[in-house]
């Protein structure tokens, strides 16, 4: 069992996965595209505006849960898609899916995930959301939506956002490989100092992208193949079109994740996507785009009720859940706060970023006069004028190589 002790925000479990993880996976979670001004701004954007309390209010019972894509979820927030999650911790995905599972939310599981999109159904009860994306290859694509049905999604979740790969220097610098490699001397003793890590990976060396990975030893490739195959099928020549293809094939509840227009949630609308993840992939991919929590309003102003919006980026807080329900999300979701838990300590370390998260938002909204996560609203929120006090595009868990 890891000790989390002494972790008692998500800052301190980040700084507990960059003390256990070599650099490159350290900073493959940790970092941005470009300068990451977009990667600072996601959380930064939170403190442009303060939360108004009312008191004396019968706060005895707060209510958290929410209803998201038709689902009962205890909680107003769940876990964002991400990829890989070997290269962090031996219990994977499967750890971040049963911790959801335990805190009664949703998880959702990557395309590129280190464990097969049945083995992440087999393993809780829970409700669950596989992101795809519309490949080159439509027959894997279609594959996808069937193994989806048969296995029991609740979801699907498009990921728009990565026609092109971000420009992630981090890496570059770093020697971020998968599966994991020596490429200089300084990963060398990156890597060598990383005791836990090493052990970790004893206890299971695979690193296939289990959900692609039939297609590629189909083709006859390597570990290298895969990865290199996965960028050959993301296709540039995706349009609307292809999404209200693919809204058809499934029929179900269906997100567009990476949208940040009022223009295209009404698109989203009109090709029948139930929501949209306001989303710029964590600062990974464009720089320079605004933070989904400054994009609520105009896009809530768009669609009226006719779709549901998830803030999906920059959350460490449980007030800035709080910020984003307020301005009109429906809910949000959240990445790197769970995936620095698993890297700190395997699903124990996820469950303590989704403990610490909870306990945020409840004790947030009771100091707030609120007892039901669904009576926030604008009024709960005061922008800050350019002259109050203005924090600076620095949070204090983040920087740029820190
Ligand atoms: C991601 N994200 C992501 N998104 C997606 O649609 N498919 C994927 O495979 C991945 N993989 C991935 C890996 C890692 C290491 C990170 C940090 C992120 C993006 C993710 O779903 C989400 O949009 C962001 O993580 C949200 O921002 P925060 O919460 O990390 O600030």
């Amino acid at each position: 069992m890891p000790s989390l002790k002494g972790c008692y925000n998500i800052g301190d479990l980040r700084r507990r996965a960059k003390a256990r993880l070599p650099a490159p996976m350290f900073h493959y979670i940790d970092g941005g595209s470009d300068d990451e001004w977009t990667l600072r701004r996601n959380t930064n954007a939170f403190d442009d505006c303060e939360l108004m309390p009312n008191y004396l209010r019968d706060i005895s019972q707060v209510k958290l849960g929410k209803t998201v894509m038709g689902r009962e979820l205890a909680l107003p927030f769940f876990l964002s898609p991400t990829g890989m999650s070997r290269l962090f911790h031996h219990e994977k995905e499967l750890g971040a899916c049963r911790a959801a599972d335990k805190f009664g939310t949703l998880y959702s599981l990557s395309t590129l995930s280190t464990t097969s999109l049945e083995d992440v159904a087999a393993a809780t009860a829970g409700p669950k959301m596989f992101q795809i994306y519309i490949l080159k290859d439509r027959l894997l694509t279609r594959e996808f939506v069937q193994r989806c049905k048969s296995s029991g999604y609740h979801a699907l979740c498009l990921t728009v956002d990565t026609m092109v790969a971000g420009n992630r220097e981090r890496d570059l610098v770093n020697g971020m490989t998968m599966p994991p490699r020596i490429t200089s001397i300084s990963n060398f003793f990156s890597y060598a100092r990383s005791v836990h890590w090493w052990l970790n990976m004893l206890r299971d060396p695979d690193f296939r992208l289990a959900n692609v990975a039939h297609r590629v030893d189909a083709l006859g490739g390597g570990a290298m193949g895969l990865i290199d195959y996965v960028n050959s099928q993301f296709d540039r020549s995706v349009t609307w079109d292809d999404v209200a293809w693919l809204v058809e094939q499934w029929d179900g509840p269906f997100l567009i994740k990476g949208l940040q227009s009022a223009q295209d949630a009404r698109r989203a609308m009109d090709v029948g996507a139930t929501g949209v993840m306001i989303s710029n992939h964590g600062g990974r991919q464009l720089d320079s785009t605004p933070a989904p929590f400054d994009c609520v309003e105009d896009m809530r102003n768009a669609v009226g009720d006719g779709l549901e919006l998830i803030v999906d980026g920059g959350i460490r807080r449980g007030t800035h859940i709080i910020k984003a329900l307020c301005r009109g999300a429906d809910a949000c979701s959240v990445g790197r706060a769970y995936l620095y838990g698993l890297a700190a300590g395997g699903q124990a370390g996820v469950e303590r970023a989704l403990e610490l998260l909870r306990s945020e938002l409840e004790r947030g909204l009771a100091l707030l006069g609120v007892a039901d996560v669904s009576e926030l609203g604008p009024g709960h929120l005061r922008e800050l004028c350019s002259g109050d006090f203005k924090a600076g595009n620095q949070a204090p868990d983040q920087g740029a190589r820190g």
